[in-house]
């Protein structure tokens, strides 16, 4: 039987893949290739040494997902396959909602024909919205994301929620991420944004690798303890390792779950920059600008549900995730062209 991974080329998807090969497990991933490259997964093959059944499909292609389906001992599936542009949502809201949220209801829909009723999908912090306090528990109410993106993922929970509940036969987990950075200790695969990063560590790194000259920090005015919007970065090792921990337990488990990936650790803009350098011994110029619209002043996770109950820690600190972040930058200036 093997796991399902839809958008299994891309950042954490091509995390994923690699470390449920090395638990074992026979992966198939789908992908349109719309975000990445089909050379994340060679690269996930001389990582692992295991080859990648991959489909080149459209979740929105029914018929496709549908032969993939017949043809393939498929167990579960951990669904990564998204548009993920926050401030593009915004001006391609049609192109979000129905990517995101259509296609999920194809696979869905293909999966139940195929009595392949586990699901695990990644969501994403933005679902509560501004944060009355921090840390955030899986209980925190949710908010109103300020994005169609956000929407998208706060519309997918409860679509997946309530899908559970008409028909308990599935089990679904809704992993709730906070902000993955980092990369495979390899160099081989990591984050590879197009045009200029949103994203603050990619910005880093191409500020360090001199792509961009400076970094722009977005606001020292928030209510933080130097200004700057504080987050909780998390190793997408870390992360992979969370989807493994989530399909192990998926049946002794069952139902609806839904659980924080992070640290519990917050840093501000100013200390990445700072930790970043640290790391790195490369230097990161920046300037003081305007607030970012929609951006929160701080957030960050209790994860301590996940552990408890999936037996997950995430065991990389801000080192690390500087350390790999560079690392897969500076081997692979131009991402996957190099
Ligand atoms: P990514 O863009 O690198 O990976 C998504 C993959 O899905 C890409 O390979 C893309 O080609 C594929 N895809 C998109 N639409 C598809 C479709 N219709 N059919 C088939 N494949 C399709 O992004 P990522 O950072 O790896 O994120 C993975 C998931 O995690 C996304 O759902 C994203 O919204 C969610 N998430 C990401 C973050 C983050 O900061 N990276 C945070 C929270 C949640
Ligand atoms: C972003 C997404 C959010 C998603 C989350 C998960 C936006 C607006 N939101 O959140 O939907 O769930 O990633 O990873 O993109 N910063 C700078 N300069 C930069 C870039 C960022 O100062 O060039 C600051 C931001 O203001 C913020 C922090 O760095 O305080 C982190 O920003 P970013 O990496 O974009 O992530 P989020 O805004 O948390």
């Amino acid at each position: 039987m093997a796991i399902l991974v839809t958008g299994g080329a891309g950042f954490i998807g091509s995390h994923t893949v690699v470390e449920l090969q090395n638990a074992g497990y026979d992966v198939v991933v789908v992908d349109n290739l719309s975000n990445s490259s089909e050379k994340s997964l060679e690269r996930v093959k001389e990582i692992t040494g295991k080859e990648v059944k991959f489909y080149k499909t459209d979740i929105l292609d029914r018929e496709g997902l549908e032969e993939i389906f017949a043809k393939e001992q498929i167990d579960s599936c951990i669904h990564f396959a998204g548009l993920k542009a926050v401030g593009e949502s915004v001006q391609k809201p049609w192109e979000y909602y129905n990517n995101n949220i259509a296609g999920t209801l194809v696979l869905v829909d293909v999966m139940r024909k195929h009595n392949v009723k586990n699901i695990v999908f990644s969501s994403s912090s933005t679902v509560y919205g501004t944060p009355k306090s921090v840390p955030l528990t899986e209980k925190s109410p949710k908010g109103e994301p300020t994005n169609p993106y956000g929407w998208t993922k706060s519309m997918l929970e409860q679509i997946l929620s309530d899908i559970q509940k008409a028909d308990p036969e599935w089990n679904v987990i809704l992993l709730r991420y906070f902000n993955p950075i980092g990369a495979h200790k390899s160099g081989k695969i990591g984050e590879n944004p197009n045009g200029i990063p949103n994203n603050l560590m990619p910005y880093i790194t191409q500020v360090a690798v001199g792509k961009l000259k400076e970094l722009g920090v977005f606001g020292n005015d928030y209510p933080t303890k130097d200004g700057t919007g504080v987050r909780d970065y998390i190793h997408v090792v870390d992360l992979a390792e969370g989807h493994v921990k989530a399909v192990e337990k998926i049946k002794e488990n069952p139902g609806l779950k839904i659980y924080n990936l992070g640290t519990g650790i917050g840093y501000s803009v100013l200390d990445i920059v700072k930790s970043f350098e640290e790391a790195t011994g490369v230097k990161i110029p920046y300037v003081i600008k305007e607030r970012r619209a929609g951006d929160i002043a701080e957030n960050y996770a209790d994860a301590t549900l996940a552990k408890e109950e999936l037996g997950w820690v995430a065991k990389n600190g801000i080192k690390e995730m500087c350390e790999d972040s560079w690392r897969w930058q500076s081997m692979n200036p131009n991402g996957f062209e190099d």
